[in-house]
């Protein structure tokens, strides 16, 4: 998915995306000095972490606006551009981690994927790695499919969540080990009053490709509304993120 980010504003306003993916390199088990490439880096802060833990990072990442920022605020890293679900590199690495970014790869690329992550890691590499899984903001894109259907448009979901059983397999299939895989519940408090409806304007690009900005604040607005009674609590917006969580190993 070719998405346009507004570095900036993702930086600044969605700084919970990397701060959670602190909790997935808890997962890591290497030693100081191993070679990691923080796959979808974004512009970088948890590349940083990692690279402040003691790994010799590299981050890829397919959004030029994203790797500029990322360059900009940690020259002393590399930030390469990659397409996840093709890429190669010139010496395998210890450990690939990444942290929401493979619910944006259609799962018809999944595989590509893994295949990529696979040949791009040491034996005895790991893959950790946590992303939106089965039922990821079910109530947000039901909502939103609602509301496309009253004003006569189709809302075709942008994004891949898949359960643990499906998602596993896949990485099996692939000749990696899954070591650890889990599926929870992890409200997201969304920052301000106009939280979610900052949210949607983020993160749901594509299925508003074909409307117009009056009719897409529309649309927003009434999402927005219906979904203040499951969302709204006590005066902030909660997003219904789902996480999958796994590490998984090149034997
Ligand atoms: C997520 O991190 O789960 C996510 C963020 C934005 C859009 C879709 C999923």
């Amino acid at each position: 998915m070719n998405i346009k980010w507004d570095a900036d504003k993702y930086t600044k306003d969605f700084s919970f995306v990397h701060q959670y993916g602190n909790d997935v390199a808890e997962l890591i088990n290497c030693e100081k000095g191993g070679t990691l490439i923080d796959l979808g880096c974004g512009s970088g802060a948890l590349t940083k972490v990692l690279q402040e833990k003691g790994f010799r990072v590299t981050g890829m990442d397919s959004s030029e606006e994203l790797l500029e920022t990322a360059r900009r605020k940690y020259p002393g890293i590399p930030f390469i551009w990659a397409d996840a679900a093709d890429f190669s590199v010139e010496e395998a690495v210890d450990v690939i981690f990444s942290n929401a970014v493979f619910h944006w790869i259609d799962k018809e690329k999944q595989a590509n994927m893994l295949a990529c992550v696979h040949r791009a890691l040491k034996g005895k590499g790991q893959f950790v790695f946590e992303f939106g899984g089965h039922g990821n903001n079910a109530r947000i894109h039901g909502v939103l499919a609602e509301v496309f259907s009253e004003h006569g448009y189709e809302y075709r979901m942008p994004f891949y969540f898949p359960t643990i059983g499906e998602y596993a397999s896949m990485v099996e299939q692939e000749g990696l080990l899954v070591r650890y895989a889990a599926l929870f519940d992890r409200p997201t408090e969304l920052k301000g009053e106009d939280g979610l409806k900052e949210w949607i304007r983020m993160f749901v690009k594509t299925p508003f490709a074909k409307v117009d900005n009056a009719e897409r604040d529309e649309i927003i607005n009434q999402t927005v509304e219906r979904l203040k009674k499951s969302l709204y609590r006590e005066g902030r917006w909660y997003a219904d993120y789902v996480r999958i969580r796994m590490k998984a190993v090149n034997e």
